[in-house]
This record gives structure tokens, sequence and C-alpha cells, in this order.
């Protein structure tokens, strides 16, 4: 018999590697390369080298027609939006999310939903007990629903009790990383196992036609735990956010084999679960109290939804040293490149402070478009001028100073309009450049072209002879 071929898996990412290093060169995590014997079978039970005799394939051309793929909504309307629609039958969709953000509650909410919708539901834990999970359902009010329940981590007890199911409809594992299977040699919670866990779950889900959600483990770095191999083989992965201090949760879709990613259902946990949030804007704008300098109303996008948050900026004198810059909910480099610009193209004098930015309400921003209402956020604390209540702030802005167009110019002022603002700052010809957009007729625009209009517009304190668009 052949000697076992010793590896070494990096327990971030799975990659494989013939020798240690004390950094992993696939994710460039440090000490994460663990030995291991080269698995005699793959995942799944396949052996490495037996071939069988292939048959032939027909290969077909691009035309033909085939009809969207069924939908089971769910009936939770956030959780259908980000899933484009519901979950389609035999897929699989894996939630990760960081411990105690709420994923087991989000879907003992689904599986109990879809259970009091017809569907046959089992949702099998292994990481709580029978008990705890009932607790769980009664702070929820959901003991009536008709939700079949197992505490285990047996994976070989799973596959043989679900396929007593022939037509269960959903089957969920909270979570794959405490999945456990005896097909492979390695410890339990090991990349081998959970990746050999998953490919037999997804295979039961395949061939038996449920949609199976699977609960990730997210790690220190935010990457679903261990193995990213399953985020490719999963049909979805949904990402559950946001910050354990607030009662915001936000849903995205990162990837979707039926619809499109981006999109983001918006949460708030209460007392008796998860309650959805139909208007995000109104709420992420709740707090806000108007006459402070150091904050501004950002008009953003998140998927196809316009989101208006508030963001809030604080400098502090520190002649001294070096100056901190903490930023919450923002990209820190995007920071200190408008920092820059501030300072070289407008003059404005900020390197002596410390700088603290917020986004309000623990919502994650990444767009671009963003930066324009940090920058009257930053211009307001510097010259202690609090901005225009009743504006909103979005575009891009560009090493020289200069203002850029942003997408989705039109969502973004009809929120603004709906939530009652009364002036949009923008990048010049938003309305009139080649995409022709419907400005809200309650809402006037001031455009701006370089970022030294906005230190104009928001360290005078007041509206500017507002700019009405010439069509
Ligand atoms: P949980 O779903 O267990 O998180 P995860 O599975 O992602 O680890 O939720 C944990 C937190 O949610 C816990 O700290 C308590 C809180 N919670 C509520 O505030 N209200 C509720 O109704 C429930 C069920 C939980
Ligand atoms: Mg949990």
């Amino acid at each position: 018999m052949a000697k076992p071929v010793k590896t070494f898996v990096c327990s971030a990412c799975g990659s494989v590697f013939p020798k240690w290093a004390g950094r992993c060169e696939a994710c460039e995590a440090w000490n994460t390369l663990a030995e291991q014997e080269a698995p005699r079978t793959l995942p799944g039970g396949i052996k490495e080298n037996s071939r069988r005799a292939g048959s032939k394939i027909e290969f077909v051309g691009l035309e033909g027609t085939s009809p969207p793929p069924p939908r089971i909504p769910t009936t939770i309307d956030e959780f259908d939006r980000v899933l484009g629609g519901g979950l389609v039958p035999a897929s699989v969709v894996m939630v990760g999310g960081d411990p105690g953000i709420g994923k087991s509650t989000l879907l003992l909410q689904a599986s109990a939903a879809l259970g009091r919708a017809g569907q046959k539901v089992v949702y099998i834990s292994g990481e709580e007990s029978i008990d705890q999970i009932r607790m769980r359902a009664a702070r929820l009010g959901l003991t009536k629903s008709p939700v079949q329940l197992a505490a285990t981590t047996q994976l070989g007890d799973i596959l043989a009790s679900l396929a007593q199911v022939p037509d269960a409809g959903l089957v969920v594992i909270d979570s794959i990383q405490t999945m456990w299977t005896d097909s492979v040699d390695s410890a339990p919670g090991s990349v081998t196992q959970v990746r050999a866990a998953a490919f037999e779950l997804i295979r039961a889900a395949k061939t038996q036609g449920f949609s199976l959600l699977l609960v990730g483990h997210v790690t220190k770095e935010g990457s679903l735990a261990g193995p990213r191999v399953l985020e490719h083989m999963v049909d979805v992965v949904l990402h559950f956010e946001g910050d354990r201090g607030h009662q915001f949760r936000i849903l995205r879709g990162v990837k979707n084999r039926f619809g499109a990613t981006d999109e983001i259902g918006v949460f708030e946990m209460t007392g008796q679960g998860l309650a959805q949030v139909t208007n995000p804007s109104a709420l992420f704008l709740a707090e806000r109290r108007g006459n402070v300098s150091g904050s501004a109303v950002f008009a953003g996008l998140e998927g196809s939804r316009p989101v208006l948050v508030e963001i809030q900026c604080l400098l502090s004198p520190n002649p001294g040293g070096s100056p901190r810059r903490s930023v919450i909910g923002w990209d820190s480099g995007r920071l200190s490149m408008l920092l820059a610009v501030l300072e070289t193209r407008c003059g404005l004098k900020l390197a002596m402070n410390d700088v603290y930015l917020n986004v309000a309400g623990g919502l994650r921003v990444t767009e671009p478009a963003a930066d324009l209402a940090v920058a009257a956020a930053l211009i307001s604390a510097a010259t202690d001028v609090p901005t225009d209540p009743e504006m909103v702030y979005f575009g891009e802005i560009g090493l020289s100073g200069e203002l850029r167009q942003v997408s989705q110019a039109e969502l973004r002022l009809k929120e603004a309009a709906k939530l009652g603002f009364a002036r949009a700052a923008c990048p010049k010809r938003v309305a009139g450049g080649a995409a022709r957009i419907a400005v809200p007729k309650t809402l006037s625009l001031v455009e701006i072209g370089h970022l030294t209009d906005l230190v104009n517009v928001v360290a005078s304190g007041k509206n500017p002879g507002q700019k009405e668009e010439q069509a």
C-alpha cells in the first residue's frame, strides 16, 4: 500500500499545500496551515483514482427556452427580496454572520412561516438542544407552527432520516461547521469535514428536491469560516450583518445563481424576534438631531433600494503626535483621500485634528457616492456650521476635487423627496446629462461642480440660491 501523503490545509480558506509555511499563500492568513493526511477518498466518498467508462453526452446550442425557476415564498418579504422572490426548490442557500447576530432566529422564523404555508420543514441544530430551540420558539410565538425538530451533529443519521421524508420542502442545518461525517478521517470542524458534510447534504438536496438552508460561521477576518470553498458549492450566499449594539440587521446577498446580488433585507431585532423594516430610511434617520455640526444625510443605494443614512463626523484637536482617524461603517482609505483632497484643493486645515467618522445606525456604506456627504460632514465639523437639515448629499469626489456622476440618481432623489427633504446636493448635470431623469417637484437640486462649491454651500450655513435644473 502506498504511504499516506501528508498535505497542509489552510483552516481559513481551505487551500492545500505540499509544504508547511507560516503564512497561507492563497489568503495570506498567518499560522493557519495544519497538517493533514491527503484523503484517499474525495468528499462524497468518490475514490481518487477510480474512473468509470463514460457515456456520451449530447451537446446543445445556446438558444432554447427555459422557464424561470419556481419559487417558494418564505412569506417574510425582506428575506424573499434578497433571495430574488423566494426559495428555489433543490437549491442551497448559505447564511453567514457573526455569532449572536440572529441567524438561528431568522431561520427559525422562516421555517415556521414556510411550515404554516404548507411546506414540510425539517430544522436540525448541531449547536443547541431541543429545549433551547423550543424556548426560542416560545419567545417568538411560533410553538404551534409545524416544524420537525432534531438536535444532532451526525451527518449519517441526518441523511438516513431525511431519506424517510421524501416530501421535505425545506431542510435547515444550523450550522454546517458542527456537522460531522464518518466518510472522511479528520477531526470535527476541520475544513475537510465541513466540505464533505456540505457535499453530502447538497447532493441529498439535489436528488430529493428540497431547499437546503445552511448556517455558516464567520471568522474573525469576516470571511465565511474555514471553507471559502463552500461559497462555490452553494447556489446562494447571504450575509447577515449588523452591530450587536444596534437593533438593525441587514441581510445582504453576496452570491445568487437565481437572482440579483447586492439586494438587502432590513430587519430589527426586537424582544419577539426579527421584525421586518419596510422603510429603512425612516429608521436610520429616526434619531437624527438637527442643528448640530458634523452631520449630513447621504442619499445612498443598497442594491436596488434607496436608503438615506446620516453621516456623523467629529473633529477633536490633536496638536502633538500623529492624529487619529477612526471610521465606523465606511472605508478608512477613502476617508484619508477625502481629507487630503479637502486640505490641498480647498485649503481646509484638518491635519491637526483627530477625525472620527460614523455611519449612524450601524449600516456599512460601500458606495463612492457617499463622498459628498462625508465631505459635507467634515466641512461642517471643521467650520462648526450645521448643514442644511433639509438637504441630502450624494456624489463621488475625484482627486482634483471634481464631482463625478453616480448611478441611479433618480431613485435617490425620489427617496429624499418621499422623506420630506427639500434640497439635494449632487454632481452637475445630474438631471440634464445623457440620462434624463425626473426630479421630484418638491425637491430642488444644488449642483456642485467642485468641492470648493460644497465648502461655500456648507460654510455659508444657508441654502445658496437654489439652481433649478433647466431642461
Ligand atoms: P441567535 O439567533 O441565537 O444568533 P446566531 O444564531 O446568529 O448566533 O440570536 C442571538 C441574539 O438575539 C441573542 O443575543 C438574543 C437576541 N434575541 C432577541 O433580542 N430577541 C429575540 O426574540 C431572540 C430570539 C433573540
Ligand atoms: Mg445560532
